[in-house]
């Protein structure tokens, strides 16, 4: 048992050392200069994205709103952040507990993505909040948000969306300091159909009914840890369970009526979990993170993401 567990370790200790090598490979390719790298005045503190997707054939569109706590670390009065294939809706505001600014004269450039957003007057040092809505396409190249279909028991066909965001794809679900150094923690919620599950990194807060005639509920997730964009993921389906015995907060997630196939995953992802807290002396929880979901999702760039707390497969 002990050098099966060791023998699962060092595979996984392997493949985590195969990511590293393959995700440097790729920084160095793109690599980044200092003109496209964002300049760090006004670094984000903590996000609050509210989204919601709109899953219906000929309208694959989504709505965002997010307030963002910003820290200004130099008197500017221009904020540049990463945003890309998003529409900004309306005037973008500005404020602190006394003041209030408001800005329509904002660009998106897309040799770097930077949203550029021009204040008529100067940001002293200090703690503000950005609020921004805006809109975007779920797209079906699987990058970003982006949604994905499948075949039920029944014969129909059934979509459901999904994102991801390594190695720089937030920027496309949502406005973000979408480069890793630039750490923050995040609030998500995701307005859907009831009959539909959203899930994201953290465990849900709560479900809230809206008050729309729609069937439509606001999923609240906990706040996250302190960490970088691309590993923020969140998806909407109608999806299944099956939680591990020991620990109900290990789960796989597959379509509607496919989640007793994911009994092997279930026991092996656990076994192997367990093997990795052991070798490493430290447990998941120790991170910050309540729960681990895997889902299983019918069409991915690659074979697998570690985004935080949520793991999706192909
Ligand atoms: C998509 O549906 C939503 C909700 O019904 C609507 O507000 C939005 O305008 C639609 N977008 C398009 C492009 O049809
Ligand atoms: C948007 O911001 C501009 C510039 O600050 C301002 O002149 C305009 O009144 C604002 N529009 C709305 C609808 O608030
Ligand atoms: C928007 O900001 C740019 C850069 O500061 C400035 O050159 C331009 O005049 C501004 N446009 C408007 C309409 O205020
Ligand atoms: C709000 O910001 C303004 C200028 O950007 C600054 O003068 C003021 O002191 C700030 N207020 C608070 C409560 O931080
Ligand atoms: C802004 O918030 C950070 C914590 O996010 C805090 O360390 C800093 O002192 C605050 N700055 C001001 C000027 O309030
Ligand atoms: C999803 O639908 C598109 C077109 O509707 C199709 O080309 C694609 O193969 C489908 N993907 C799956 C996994 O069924
Ligand atoms: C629904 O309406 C009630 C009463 O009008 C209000 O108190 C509540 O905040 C509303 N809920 C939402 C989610 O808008
Ligand atoms: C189950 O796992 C979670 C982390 O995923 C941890 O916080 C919790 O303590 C574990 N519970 C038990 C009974 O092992």
């Amino acid at each position: 048992m002990v050098t099966s567990n060791l023998l699962i370790s060092l595979v996984i200790f392997v493949i985590i050392i195969l990511c590293g090598i393959f995700i440097q490979f790729h920084a160095t390719l793109s690599s980044a200069s200092a003109q496209n790298r964002l300049p760090g005045h006004f670094i984000p503190v903590h996000y609050t994205i509210n989204i919601i997707p709109y899953i219906e054939e000929n309208n694959f569109t989504f709505d965002g709103e997010s307030l963002i706590l910003i820290e200004a670390k130099i008197e500017s009065n221009i904020i540049i952040l990463h945003a890309k294939n998003l529409q900004i809706k309306g005037n973008i505001t500005l404020n602190n507990a006394s003041n209030k600014y408001e800005s329509n004269n904002y660009t998106i450039d897309t040799k770097n993505d930077f949203l550029s957003i021009v204040f008529n007057e100067k940001i002293v040092q200090g703690n503000y909040t950005l609020h921004l809505k805006y809109c975007g396409v779920i797209n079906d190249n699987l990058q970003g948000f982006y949604r994905s279909n499948y075949t039920d028991t029944f014969g129909d066909k059934q979509w459901l969306v999904s994102t991801q965001l390594e190695p720089n794809y937030a920027r496309q679900a949502f406005p973000c300091w979408d480069e890793p150094a630039f750490k923050a923690t995040f609030q998500i919620s995701i307005k859907h159909n009831r009959r539909f599950t959203a899930l994201s990194n953290t465990r849900f807060n709560s479900i809230l009914s809206t008050n729309d005639s729609s069937n439509h509920v606001w999923t609240q997730f906990e706040k996250t840890p302190l960490m970088s964009s691309y590993l923020i993921a969140f998806i909407v389906g109608d999806l299944d369970y099956l939680a591990h015995s020991e620990n109900k907060t290990f789960r796989i997630w597959t379509r509607k009526n496919a989640a007793s196939r994911g009994e092997m995953l279930l026991s092996n992802g656990f076994k192997a979990l367990k093997s990795l807290e052991n070798f490493l002396g430290m447990s998941y929880q120790d991170h910050g993170f309540k729960k681990i979901d895997l889902v299983v999702i019918p069409e991915m760039m690659t074979f697998g993401m570690e985004n935080w707390g949520i793991i999706f497969l192909k």
